[in-house]
């Protein structure tokens, strides 16, 4: 799979890909990513990718012209993408089914916003997707995207090892994941949940499955009334 990302900063994006599971997930070529300098395909001197609004207002606008082509000449070397996301407060909520649904994708390039946002026409036209990652407002789209990036990645074969299962994340299906515990079994006389240290391993899925209702239930409400369990 490869992600292009294109920004106006790229230096916030030096550090998120390189540790941990995505690190090794480049390494094992699961995954190319790309950080794209807008500023590269803006024109002058001071190669301007933000201007006043129309109409009067606070706040710069990302202009389409430099956008307009890094779009062009990353389809053309691409070949063209699945998906052109623009990372958005006011895009669709970031959910576990999208990213599942990106991480079956060969080839997606994510904007990231800036200033006030960028000239509309960019979102009519060259915006395929408007995600937003929450209802509260980042500084810019790239620790969103960057969130995007580590949600999908983890999805792709090859990129978990086997203790690390994407499979029993929270939201895969609409359940909050259980408790987990390590050693040591008691601390302080904190202790762990007595059928965890059972080794009946029938028992253990039970209090997790009931655990991770009850949590769903007290904490995530809006989850448990779309859920749709069979408890029979
Ligand atoms: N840019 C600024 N705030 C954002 C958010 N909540 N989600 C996605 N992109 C953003």
């Amino acid at each position: 799979m490869i992600i292009d990302i294109l920004t106006v900063v790229p230096e916030i994006l030096d550090s998120p890909f390189k540790y941990s599971i995505i690190k090794r997930a480049q390494e094992r070529g699961l995954i190319e990513i790309n950080v794209v300098n807008l500023r590269d395909f803006a024109k002058g001197n001071y190669r301007q990718v933000d201007d006043y609004q129309y109409g009067g207002g606070a706040g710069m606008v990302m202009m389409i012209e430099p956008i307009y082509n890094a779009i062009q000449s990353l389809t053309e070397k691409r070949g063209g993408y699945d998906e052109i996301i623009y990372t958005t407060p006011d895009g669709e909520q970031y959910k576990q089914q999208t990213a599942n649904y990106f991480s079956t994708l060969d080839k997606i390039l994510i904007l990231c916003g800036h200033y006030k946002g960028v000239d509309h026409r960019v979102r009519e036209h060259l915006i395929t997707r408007e995600i937003s990652i929450g209802d509260y407002v980042l500084s810019g789209g790239e620790l969103a995207a960057a969130v995007i990036v580590d949600s999908v990645v983890r999805l792709l074969p090859g990129a978990l090892g086997d203790s690390e299962s994407a499979l029993t994340d929270s939201f895969q299906d609409n359940l909050l994941a259980p408790p987990v515990y390590t050693r040591p079994a008691d601390f302080k006389g904190w202790k762990v949940p007595e059928v965890l240290l059972s080794g009946n391993q029938k028992a253990i899925e039970e209090w997790r499955l009931k655990q991770s209702i009850e949590r769903t239930r007290k904490l995530r409400p809006d989850l448990w009334e779309k859920l749709d369990l069979d408890l029979d």
